[in-house]
């Protein structure tokens, strides 16, 4: 892990690092059985190098709260360790150029399961795992059994104003529940 970090504060195999404050490179327990996989940091991450730290995150703690997991006991990261400016989406190219950190995140804690939340981490995860892509109303809290038990989530950013996603969110983590105990 340390080894990542270091990695990615001299990365600059895309033009993000320009413009970062900090890069974000994820938190939590190196031996967690769950993994989230968030899109990009915002302006708050960006700011202080923490994952899920703004508005999503609250939300997002909620959410482990509502299962009775603690944060620190999860691991929470994402497919880009660089903010876009503007939160714009990001890009192809900046998926490819990133993605070999959080692969390394992921075989190095072994997690029993790995959560995407939102749809690029989604396709991500179902590229990286041989799974048929699909929307993600369609397959949101569904439980795909491959080399690690794959669950798609909504992004925690979609539900703040949105109350029927906020609902299904947390019944989609309640499927999670099931598969940590
Ligand atoms: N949204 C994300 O996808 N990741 C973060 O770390 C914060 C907001």
């Amino acid at each position: 892990m340390e080894k990542i970090k270091e990695d990615i504060l001299a990365c600059k195999k895309c033009p993000l690092y320009k413009e970062r404050h900090f890069p974000v490179i994820g938190q939590g327990n190196h031996s967690a059985k769950i993994i989230f996989i968030g899109e990009a940091p915002g302006a708050r991450e960006d700011a202080t190098g923490v994952p899920f730290c703004g508005k999503s995150g609250e939300f997002l703690n909620e959410l482990l709260n509502h299962i009775g997991i603690k944060r620190e006991d999860v691991y929470i990261t994402n497919i880009i360790k660089c903010r876009p400016p503007n939160n714009r989406d990001p890009s192809d190219s900046e998926i490819e150029c990133c993605k070999e950190y959080v692969e390394r995140q992921i075989e190095i804690i072994k997690p029993k399961v790995i959560c995407s939340l939102g749809r690029y981490s989604m396709n991500f995860m179902m590229n990286k795992l041989g799974i048929e892509n699909d929307k993600i109303s369609n397959v949101h809290g569904r439980v795909f059994k491959n080399k690690y038990i794959f669950i798609p989530l909504y992004h925690p950013a979609v539900a703040i104003y949105n109350l029927n996603k906020s609902e299904e969110l947390k019944k989609d983590f309640e499927v999670i529940k099931k598969y940590v105990d």
